[in-house]
């Protein structure tokens, strides 16, 4: 008998995932996968990618030059996450892997995130509830934990692609807020009416919202987008909250800032150095905390998952990927 079985591409998951991610990429692929999460130095995922095509990450794993330089047979990178600050494109176009990401599938479940995660720090919400469950509560006072208004108030947005706009609807239609935001590039005059969103400079939007959203994806241009100058242009009563990416604040100003009073409250799902927070923002009250779980519903993240595969799938079996970033900068490789 002869032996003439075609190999099939070979995939490495790169962390935990549902099981039915596995199975629908075994129905195609050869898998490896990372169920126990051990968190691998790059030096082992290195080794791990050996002989794979394709790689499912998640914003956590790096994908930089010197890592593509040591797995020439790396085809594609399949993130699942919007944010692909975690790629270097520029490195993984020159060595002609593809990276896609996921888009549009997180986008009101993020959207209703943001919005919780302002009306938490503006109300107060885990402040006083870490006051209760202190059991400092022994009676009601007329300015006990009073906050910020959110209806009728002006909702300032930094960053008004899909989540953005998301935030502008639920703050303009839902609770009456005036909405102004700031862009890299002023929407279109439809969209803009959707929103019910006016353009401003970063200086008025800064200076005028009595609440602050920061959705703009990381890179070195947005890179501290706040930090002590802007802080010090925000209304003393006005509140901060992002949900973008760590880097995008100045953690330290920012701390500074919520114990300083400068500003009255902060909501943050993401931090520099994620998953280590500044110790400073830990012990400031006036500040809501949470893991980077913008996106984190059941449903929202099997979407974002599934997408992942359905690039992989795309692009390694049919060779079209659904929601690629850089399909049009690969540059080929020799055959030689
Ligand atoms: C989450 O932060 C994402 O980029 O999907």
């Amino acid at each position: 008998m002869t032996s003439t079985s075609t190999q099939r591409p070979r995939v490495l998951i790169t962390r935990a995932v549902f099981p039915d991610v596995i199975a629908r990429l075994s129905e195609h692929f050869d898998v490896e996968s990372n169920q126990s999460d051990v968190n691998w130095t790059p030096a082992e995922l290195v080794q791990r990618l050996q002989g794979k095509a394709g790689a499912f990450t998640t914003g956590s794993i790096a994908i930089n030059a010197a890592l593509l330089a040591q797995c020439p047979d790396l085809k594609i990178c399949a993130n699942m996450a919007v944010g692909y600050n975690n790629f270097d494109l520029d490195a993984m176009s020159a060595a002609g892997v593809l990276a896609s990401n996921a888009p549009d599938v997180l986008t009101e479940t993020t959207a209703d995130f943001g919005f919780a995660l302002m009306m938490a720090a503006a109300r107060r919400v885990t402040e006083s509830e870490h006051f209760l469950r202190a059991g400092q509560w022994k009676s009601w006072r007329y300015d006990m934990f009073a906050g910020a208004e959110i209806h009728g108030s002006t909702l300032g947005i930094i960053g008004m692609g899909r989540i953005g706009q998301g935030i502008a609807r639920r703050g303009a239609l839902g609770f009456g807020m005036q909405v102004v935001y700031h862009n890299r590039s002023r929407l279109d005059a439809t969209t803009e009416a959707d929103c019910k969103a006016r353009y401003v400079s970063k200086e008025e939007l800064l200076q005028t919202a009595d609440h602050v959203v920061l959705v703009v994806p990381y890179s070195a241009a947005s890179h501290h987008t706040i930090g002590a100058a802007e802080l010090a242009l925000m209304k003393t009563t006005a509140t901060l909250t992002n949900i973008a990416r760590g880097g995008i604040v100045d953690d330290a100003a920012l701390a500074a800032a919520l114990r300083d009073k400068r500003i009255a409250a902060a909501g943050l799902d993401v931090f520099e150095g994620e998953p280590n927070v500044h110790p400073d923002l830990l012990s400031v009250p006036n500040v809501v905390l949470t893991p980077h779980i913008a996106s984190a519903t059941m449903g929202t993240r099997r979407a974002m998952a599934m997408l992942a595969v359905d690039n992989l799938i795309g692009y390694l079996v049919h060779g079209k990927a659904v929601t690629p970033l850089n399909a049009d900068r690969l540059v080929q490789q020799g055959t030689a």
